[in-house]
C-alpha cells in the first residue's frame, strides 16, 4: 500500500493511533511539517490568539515565581478546540532552572511518591538526589553500567497521590502540596480566567529520548470544571491533542521547554499523547543556553532562587537529554468530598482509557512506569 503523506488527515477508528505511531517511528524519520509550532509566531489558519486576564496577577506576583508579566505572554488557542490554551514559554530568562531543580531534587523527596517506591524500600528511596549527585557529577565520558536513582525516575505524584492501580485519588493518601508550585499554578490559571483554581494533585513525568506517553484522557479527577495545567521543561516533545472520542484525528504540536498548556472547558477531556521526544544537539537546549540565573535581580520575596553550581551542573546535564512534564489537577469541586471508599463507584467502560506506545489499551501501564521507555 502506498505510504500515507504526512499532510493527509486520517480519519476512522485508528486515526489517533496511526498518528501516534507515525510520529514515534525513528526510521525513516517522520515528516514534521504539519507539527504546529507556537514558538515561531508563524501564522497558521488553525492558530488563534487568546486574550489573557492581564489584571488577574500583578507583575510583582508573577515575577516572584519566575514568570514574565502577563502582558508579555504569548497565548494561543486552536480553532475548534475551545478551552485549550497554549502559552509559549512565559518564564523569565534564567528562571526555568529553578523549576527544573524542584522537579529533579525536591519533588522526588518524601513524602511525595515516585515510581521507585513501587519496588524499593523507603530507606532506599530516601535522598534520591544526594545518592545520585556523586555519579552524575563525574565526566559523561566515563562509561557506567548502572543508572542513578535520578535517572531512573519515571513519575512523581504530589498532593492527592494518583493510584495507578485503582486509577483514583483517595482522601487517605494525601501529603502537602508544594507551596511554590501551588503559587505558580494559581497565577497561570488566574491569568487564563480561572482565579479559583487550586491544584490538589500533581503528576510529574520524566521522559528520555525513547520515552512516550500513550493516548489517554485525564478524567480521574472528580470535578472536570477545573482546568488541567501542564508545564514542560528540558527537551522538546511532540504533543498530540485529539478529540473527545478516540477516533478523532489529533493535532500535532511542539511542546518546548517552558511551554504551558491549559486544557479547560470543552477541551478538558480531550484525548492526548506524547509520541516522541526530540533531543537537541548538546549545548543547544534553550534552558542550557539561558543558564541558571535570572537576568534581573530577584525580589527579596522571590520564590525562585538561584541554584548552587552543583545543582545547576546536574540539572543541566539531565535536561540535555531528558524532559520533565508537570501536570496540575484540582481533584475536588467546591465542598465536594471523596465518595466513601468502602463503596467504590464502578468505573464507566472506556473511562481513563489509554494506550502505551505500541497501541495496547490502558494508560495505566503507567502503574509501573508512567512514561513508556524503550530502554530497560
Ligand atoms: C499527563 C500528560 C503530557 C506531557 O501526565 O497526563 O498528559 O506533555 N502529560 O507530558
Ligand atoms: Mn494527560
Amino acid at each position: 500500500m502506498a505510504k500515507m503523506a504526512a499532510s493527509m488527515v486520517e480519519t476512522g477508528e485508528d486515526a489517533f493511533r496511526k498518528m501516534f505511531k507515525r510520529y514515534r517511528t525513528k526510521h525513516p524519520p517522520p515528516d514534521f511539517s504539519d507539527v504546529l509550532d507556537f514558538s515561531t509566531g508563524k501564522q497558521s489558519d488553525k492558530i488563534i490568539p487568546v486574550k489573557l486576564d492581564k489584571a488577574a496577577v500583578s507583575d510583582v506576583e508573577v515575577t516572584r515565581v519566575g514568570l514574565q508579566p502577563v502582558r508579555n505572554w504569548r497565548a494561543f488557542s486552536l480553532l475548534e478546540y475551545p478551552g485549550f490554551v497554549f502559552i509559549s514559554n512565559p518564564f523569565q530568562p534564567g528562571c526555568q532552572a529553578f523549576w527544573v531543580r524542584q522537579c529533579l531534587k525536591t519533588y522526588p523527596q518524601k513524602p511525595n511518591v515516585c515510581n521507585l517506591d513501587m519496588h524499593m524500600s523507603p530507606s532506599e528511596t530516601q535522598n534520591i538526589w544526594e545518592k545520585s549527585v556523586p555519579v552524575l557529577k563525574t565526566s559523561p565520558a566515563v562509561k557506567r553500567q548502572a543508572k542513578t536513582l535520578v535517572e531512573r525516575l519515571r513519575w512523581v505524584t504530589l498532593g492527592y497521590h494518583y493510584n495507578w492501580d485503582t486509577k483514583a485519588y483517595s482522601a487517605d493518601h494525601h501529603t502537602p502540596f508544594p507551596p511554590e508550585l501551588h503559587l505558580l499554578s494559581r497565577h497561570i490559571a488566574a491569568a487564563c480566567g480561572f482565579p479559583k483554581f487550586s491544584p490538589e494533585a500533581g503528576i510529574l513525568n520524566y521522559y528520555h529520548s525513547d520515552s512516550s506517553l500513550g493516548i489517554h484522557v485525564d478524567e480521574s479527577e472528580l470535578d472536570h470544571s477545573h482546568p488541567l495545567l501542564s508545564l514542560s521543561f528540558g527537551q522538546s516533545a511532540i504533543f498530540l491533542l485529539g478529540g473527545l472520542c478516540r477516533q478523532d484525528p489529533p493535532t500535532a504540536m511542539y511542546m518546548r521547554s517552558g511551554d504551558v498548556m491549559v486544557m479547560s472547558g470543552q477541551s478538558r477531556l480531550r484525548y492526548h499523547a506524547v509520541p516522541r521526544i526530540l533531543v537537541a544537539p548538546r549545548g543547544q537546549t534553550p534552558v542550557e543556553v539561558e543558564g541558571c540565573g535570572p537576568t534581573t535581580a530577584l525580589q527579596a520575596s522571590s520564590v525562585v532562587e538561584p541554584l548552587s553550581q552543583e545543582d545547576w551542573a546536574v540539572c543541566c546535564r539531565y535536561i540535555q537529554s531528558s524532559r520533565v512534564n508537570v501536570t496540575l489537577r484540582q481533584v475536588l469541586g467546591p465542598g465536594q468530598n471523596f465518595p466513601d471508599s468502602t463503596f467504590p463507584t464502578p468505573k464507566t467502560p472506556g473511562g481513563q482509557e489509554g494506550e502505551n506506545h505500541d497501541g495496547a489499551s490502558g494508560r495505566d501501564k503507567r502503574k509501573r512506569s508512567s512514561v513508556e521507555t524503550a530502554e530497560t
